[in-house]
């Protein structure tokens, strides 16, 4: 009998035709609903699923998925399912890391140069009407910050904080570089994170959220930034004490921010962050490109095909389970 597979939302279907032929499919329209997963008839005889970060995937849902044998996210991060949980029953869990390095890179560069420019607020200028004789090139009109020959310390030197390295170099930055495993990277120097925030013009948080991260940026670390740094932040917003953070921003200490990222998403229309001219936000879209998306698809994938033969996943978060 053919195995059973749970996809929490529907991914484009040419994307999913090979893992079609090897088990039986069942793609859900609405988000999974995990209040209401008790009511989900057919949880409890998926043997795998494939979810996405917007999925709360822990224990409660483990008991009701009582025959699962696999997870596969379509993401890079992880930090939306329990790990502990799956990997203390043996299920493996798999996730999407290397595809989508550069396109979130881009991204970051993207709102560094936005934040730094005053992009967003000059385009919120000119479509309010506000640009008018009276209010038009001067020497002082509407002055930004240089990137070029500025320092960038980046928060996190895995494959994404490395290939913002890459572009920085390419604007003439100075980079600096902090990462909790102590890693080193050519044409990156490193130094400790209270040296980073003492000395970067631009910060950039690159990562993952975890209970080591959970608050790492918090207000007394923020306190400590250089006056008029830019802090960009596409990793995930737990990392950065989003309070504190506007703090700094309306007491000027910070310049500006550019954020993919937040503590809810959606972002709660009232939060303050969203009303500070200096933040540029976009709806956590560092990975969202098409040929991003499809390989991330398809690294999901050949997660899940791996798993129903039997065989490791090529990008397991918990490999531990296989040695057990
Ligand atoms: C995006 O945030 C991802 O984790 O893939």
């Amino acid at each position: 009998m053919l195995k059973k597979i749970l996809i929490t939302q529907p991914l484009p279907a040419e994307r999913l035709s090979e893992l079609a032929a090897l088990c039986e499919m069942e793609v859900l329209e609405k988000p999974l609903d995990l209040a209401d997963a008790g009511g989900h008839s057919d949880l409890a005889t998926c043997h795998g699923l494939i979810c996405l970060l917007t999925d709360r995937i822990d224990r409660p849902l483990l008991d009701v998925m009582p025959n699962l044998e696999f997870v596969s996210s379509v993401s890079v991060g992880v930090d939306h399912i329990d790990v502990q949980a799956f990997t203390e029953r043996q299920i493996p869990v798999g996730h999407t890391p290397g595809v989508l390095v550069d396109t979130t890179a881009d991204a970051a560069f993207a709102l560094l140069l936005a934040a730094a420019r005053r992009v967003a607020e000059g385009d919120r200028f000119i479509r309010a009407g506000n640009w008018r004789p009276d209010s038009r090139w001067s020497p002082s009109f509407f002055l930004g910050k240089d990137v070029s020959g500025a320092t960038l310390g980046i928060v996190g030197l895995g494959a994404i904080g490395q290939a913002v390295a890459r572009r920085a170099a390419g604007f003439d930055m100075r980079v600096i570089g902090w990462t909790p495993s102590g890693r080193e990277v050519a044409g990156v120097d490193s130094v400790s994170l209270e040296e980073l925030l003492l000395r970067s013009d631009f910060v950039s948080v690159h990562v993952a959220l975890a209970d080591a991260t959970r608050n790492l940026l918090d207000a007394a670390k923020i306190a400590t930034m250089k006056p008029g740094a830019v802090l960009i932040n596409t990793a995930r917003g737990g990392i950065v004490d989003e309070k504190a953070l506007f703090q700094a921003l309306d007491s000027g200490h910070i310049y500006a921010a550019g954020l993919d990222v937040f503590e809810r998403e959606p972002v709660p229309m009232d939060n303050p962050l969203l009303q500070h001219p200096r933040v540029v936000v976009v709806p956590h879209i560092g990975s969202a490109t098409t040929l991003t998306r499809a390989k991330m698809v398809d690294t999901a994938v050949r997660n899940a095909i791996a798993a129903l033969q039997g065989k490791p996943m090529p990008h397991c978060v918990n490999p531990a389970v296989y040695s057990g």
